[in-house]
């Protein structure tokens, strides 16, 4: 741990709140930055102060954007992701710190030191307060299922993983999973690692439903809630979102300053 090593935390516009968060927790000084967007959508980024020591940008775009672009999924499809991450690289950065990023596939299209920190212990830590009846956690895909695992073991329950089937070229979602009777009567913690358009956890909540579950609270660590996602998760059925603060908003509840420290220093 570098204790006498001295930062500077950048916030950028969409992080200013986690950035002096994160500033405070490792006694940094902290620079506001402006954000200008001309008529031609060119933007332009004013840092109103000079750094010194060891420079840390906190920037949520907005979480990892493109990290779903990790490969070729539809033939000619471009590996955006990669691109993404290469522009690191090439803005000057040494090191990145990404939080719960979508796939491990995704951080190996770094060049550059690539560390992915898990918000889970934290959401765990939130959820633990909740006392919610026999709970379980319930992936809505298989590709969360060591998500869902890993929550599960540190909350100390179960976990299931439903199907849910995506079509590549319409985006529409459907959960193909085979009835989930012990479901019926507990709460459910359906847990994502993002919510965009709501439609994954839409359709996980419903199917749920039919299953006579008791309450369900959706936890991810990345709410973008486009569009009306809010309203439509809330009448599928789910009683509470909770996400953290790696995009603000009225959802992000969990502060991932502390584990996002951790890994800085
Ligand atoms: C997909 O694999 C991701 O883990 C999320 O389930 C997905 O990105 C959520 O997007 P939406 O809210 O639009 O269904």
């Amino acid at each position: 741990m570098s204790l006498l090593a001295s930062y500077t935390v950048i916030g950028a516009k969409a992080s200013e709140d986690l950035a002096r968060k994160i500033a405070t927790k490792l006694g940094a000084k902290y620079i506001k930055s402006e954000l200008r967007i001309f008529p031609d959508g060119e933007s332009k980024i004013t840092i109103n102060g000079k750094p010194n020591g060891k420079i840390v940008v906190v920037q949520s775009v907005p979480y990892l954007g493109y990290a779903r672009q990790d490969k070729e999924f539809l033939q000619g499809e471009v590996i955006t992701m990669s691109l993404v991450a290469n522009m690191f690289k090439a803005a000057g950065a040494t090191k990145v710190i990404v939080v719960d990023i979508h796939s491990k596939m995704a951080l190996n299209h770094f060049k550059i030191t690539a560390k992915n920190v898990s918000a889970i212990p934290e959401l765990v830590k939130y959820f633990k307060k909740l006392h919610l009846k026999n709970p379980i956690v319930v992936s809505p895909d298989l590709g969360g299922i060591t998500r869902a695992r890993d929550f599960a073991k540190l909350y100390g329950t179960k976990f299931i993983a439903l199907k849910k089937y995506r079509d590549k070229k319409t985006g529409v979602i459907e959960i193909r999973s085979k009835n989930q009777k012990h479901v019926k009567g507990r709460d459910l913690i359906l847990l994502d690692d993002m919510i965009s358009t709501g439609g994954s956890i839409v359709k996980a909540a419903e199917f749920l439903k039919k299953q006579k579950c008791r309450n369900i609270y959706a936890a991810c660590t990345h709410a973008l809630l486009i569009g009306d996602a809010e309203k439509r998760i809330r009448k599928a059925g789910v009683s509470k979102i909770i996400s953290t603060n790696t995009i603000p908003g009225k959802t992000g509840l969990v502060d991932v300053s502390p584990i996002i420290t951790k890994a800085i220093v």
